[in-house]
């Protein structure tokens, strides 16, 4: 028997960030949160569990079991991009079908806001879903006999919002997305990536507090997908939702999340920034997904600076910036120049050298 589940926590408040990178700004609350989320596949599954949270490894172990999600445990901040990263079976999707409760997990505790989502009713559920949670997924999922308008207007519909009220709304949110002109058309009539934005629009109609998108691009070819990316950055720099990304994607996790969680074989392996992440890989498993990454990209002139020591600086740098884009500055600067690194108050609070910023370029593993 393995250690037991934490007592129930009813303060969302009293549970601790999982990455330190909020540390400096008050405490952001908490959105969603999973506790000792399990989803196993077998027969009788339920007596592998009991009710204080203990589970039966060895059982699990013994072969006739599936643990698509073994023991999960994190939050979600509001306003964050909080992406799931794994390989194709790693038990994301299940994990997403477990925040929503569309699929039953076999044990754990999952919150939202601070609503316990495993003691809601069906109709609380159905409820919080049309309300509250917006879905997108890989398969775009449209409705083939109703045109775009139809399509994104669904969600209000099945509300019971009036026509007038609903395709008004619908039409904003089009617009939102970049298909104002196309109401009428169909799904067969648009690409792939406008088929997208379709289902983009449509989870955004409710306007949900929590939204869910499990491999919304991973249909799309490279250069959509970029775009589509970009798109979705500008889409969160306006509405500021609280998300859940999935992707198979380590690129275009680092791409977009303010943190990642790394799954494999079911469980979650090390959540953190990107930068922790690059930083400080927790197992070569992770470490491996992170060598293909140009440095400069992910860390911030912060994590390379060094004690102020008697410098002479040559310009200004913000500590919070990626490396990337101070990188023209720093290497036009003469050989042996030092920068003074300023927080958001433009206190110093470090140095950083040309020499230091030369040395991780030059370090960066080529991808290969
Ligand atoms: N209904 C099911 N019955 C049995 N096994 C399942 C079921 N759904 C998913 N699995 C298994 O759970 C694991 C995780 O699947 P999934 O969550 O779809 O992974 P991902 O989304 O990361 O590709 C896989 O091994 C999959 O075969
Ligand atoms: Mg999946």
């Amino acid at each position: 028997m393995s250690k037991p589940a934490d007592p129930g926590i009813t303060n969302m408040s009293e549970t601790q960030p999982l990455s330190d990178s909020h540390s400096d700004a008050a405490e952001p609350a908490v959105k969603l949160s999973c506790k000792h989320v399990w989803k196993v596949f077998g027969k009788d599954v339920q007596s592998l569990f009991t009710a204080d949270g203990h589970f039966d490894q060895m059982a699990l172990d013994g072969g006739e079991y599936i643990s698509a999600v073994s023991d999960a445990s994190f939050d979600v901040y509001e306003g964050e991009i909080f992406v799931i990263m794994g390989l194709s079976g790693s038990g994301k999707s299940t994990l997403l079908r477990c925040m929503t409760r569309l699929i039953e997990p076999s044990a754990g505790e999952i919150f939202f806001e601070s609503q316990d989502l495993m003691k809601a009713s069906e109709s609380e559920l159905i409820d919080l879903r049309r309300h509250k949670m917006g879905m997108v997924f890989q398969h775009f999922a449209l409705l083939p006999n109703r045109t775009v308008l139809g399509n994104v207007a669904l969600p209000l519909e099945v509300q019971g919002i009036s026509r007038g009220l609903r395709e008004q709304r619908a039409l904003e949110v089009i617009e939102l997305v970049g298909l104002d002109g196309r109401e009428r058309y169909y799904p067969r009539e648009l690409s792939g990536g406008q088929q997208q934005r379709v289902g983009i629009a449509r989870s955004l109609a409710a306007e949900p507090d929590v939204w869910f998108l499990d491999e919304p691009f991973s249909a799309l070819d490279p250069l959509i997908r970029r775009e589509m990316q970009d798109e979705f950055m500008r889409l969160q720099n306006v509405l500021h939702k609280s998300i859940i990304f999935i992707t198979h994607d380590f690129e275009e996790a680092i791409r977009l999340a303010d943190r990642i969680a790394i799954m494999k074989d079911g469980a979650i392996i090390q959540i953190g920034t990107p930068e922790q992440l690059v930083l400080n890989p927790a197992t070569d498993y992770v470490e491996e997904f992170t060598q293909g990454i140009p440095r400069a990209k992910v860390l911030s002139v912060e994590a390379l600076m060094r004690d102020v020591d008697d410098d002479e600086f040559s310009g200004v740098v913000q500590a919070g910036a990626a490396i990337e884009t101070q990188l023209d500055m720093i290497l036009n600067a003469d050989r042996g120049a030092v920068f003074a690194v300023h927080n958001e108050h433009a206190e110093t609070i470090g140095a950083l050298t040309r020499e230091v910023v030369v040395d991780l370029l030059a370090t960066t593993p080529r991808k290969s």
